[in-house]
């Protein structure tokens, strides 16, 4: 049947037509001159602070330019980003908070004229996922005897329902091994319980809590050393202890003959709560020395007779 088989015959006159234009344009492809696309295409994120970078192309001439283009993975179209035939080998996202839990698609291509270069597309990006939290600023320390209280400054401007938490571990700077931890989510908080007059060194780390209750880690902050001060105890018990020695040594100076000086002294550095009941004759003045020079007789006989 002539009339079936001519429409036959002609769609494969069709068919390899379009095979045979089909081969010319893609070899017309080749010979024509393509850009290189740029290499090295990273999206680099800090504190939400994003920015998409590449190497420069090269070529013997004529300026390169470069166009970049997202999309979001729910709305599946690409659009400019404000980076449309630029210079520059780098592109600055405008999201920062809003959009950190979008997933985005980002592109580039280089342009000279109407020649232009593949696109080059990266990885999905999260920010909340992908970005590099920097430490916290350390505003204050002030240190008790017993404490350090400190003040931060979150890495950047949380948004409403963030939950962002500091960790902090600490050390004596005398055993760097034994750290300790604490976590808080207040950026005025204490570190409490430590020795007094001691040096403590501590870093801070945000953990910014997700949906998902994983965490994203910060950076930690370089290592701070505070003394915690001296408690009003211990230095009462060194002015009660400089006061003693002072009356001894003026004891001993108007009199170097006075019996069981020596004693005495022995007997102080044996028992220094018994130093606390001297002092309080010391500051009593005159009632006082006679008391010590009792005391001091009571214990000449008694360390003497350890003795023997
Ligand atoms: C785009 O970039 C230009 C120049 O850098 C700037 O003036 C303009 O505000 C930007 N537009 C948007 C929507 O970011
Ligand atoms: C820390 O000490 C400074 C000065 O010693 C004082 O002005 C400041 O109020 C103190 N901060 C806190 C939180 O106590
Ligand atoms: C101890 O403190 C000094 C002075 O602040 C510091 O340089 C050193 O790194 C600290 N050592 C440790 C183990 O924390």
């Amino acid at each position: 049947m002539p009339c079936r088989a001519l429409p036959l015959s002609f769609s494969l006159f069709l068919l390899l037509l379009l095979l045979f234009l089909g081969s010319v344009r893609a070899s017309g492809a080749e010979s024509s001159p393509r850009l290189p696309a740029p290499k090295d295409v990273v999206v680099y994120s800090y504190n939400f602070r994003s920015m998409l970078r590449w190497s420069p192309v090269k070529v013997d001439k004529g300026l390169v330019l470069y166009t970049v283009l997202f999309k979001t993975g729910t709305f599946n179209q690409w659009d400019e980003v404000n980076c449309t035939r630029i210079t520059q080998t780098e592109c600055s996202l405008p999201w920062s908070l809003k959009q950190r839990r979008w997933t985005i698609f980002l592109r580039v291509r280089a342009e000279l004229g109407q020649v232009t270069s593949d696109w080059v597309e990266t990885d999905p990006f999260v920010a909340e996922r992908d970005t590099t939290i920097g430490p916290p600023q350390v505003n204050s320390v002030n240190a008790s005897s017993n404490s350090l209280l400190i003040r931060v400054t979150p890495p950047f401007g949380s948004e409403v329902g963030d939950l962002l938490q500091y960790h902090v571990s600490y050390w004596e700077n005398a055993t760097s091994t034994t750290k300790e931890e604490t976590k808080t989510s207040n950026t005025l908080f204490k570190i409490d319980n430590l020795k007094e007059s001691t040096l403590y060194c501590f870093r801070i780390q945000v953990g910014l809590m997700r949906y998902s209750d994983l965490q994203l880690l910060g950076l930690q902050s370089a290592p701070e050393c505070h003394r915690t001060t001296i408690s009003e105890a211990t230095r009462n018990g060194y002015v009660i202890l400089f006061l003693l020695v002072l009356t001894l040594v003026m004891l001993y100076l108007k009199d170097p003959s006075v019996p069981g000086l020596d004693a005495l002294v022995n007997y102080v550095e044996d028992d220094p709560h018994d130093s606390l009941s001297v002092l309080f004759c010391g500051e009593e003045s005159q009632a006082c020395g006679s008391s010590l020079d009792g005391e001091g007789h009571s214990h000449s006989i008694s360390s003497e007779s350890e003795v023997t």
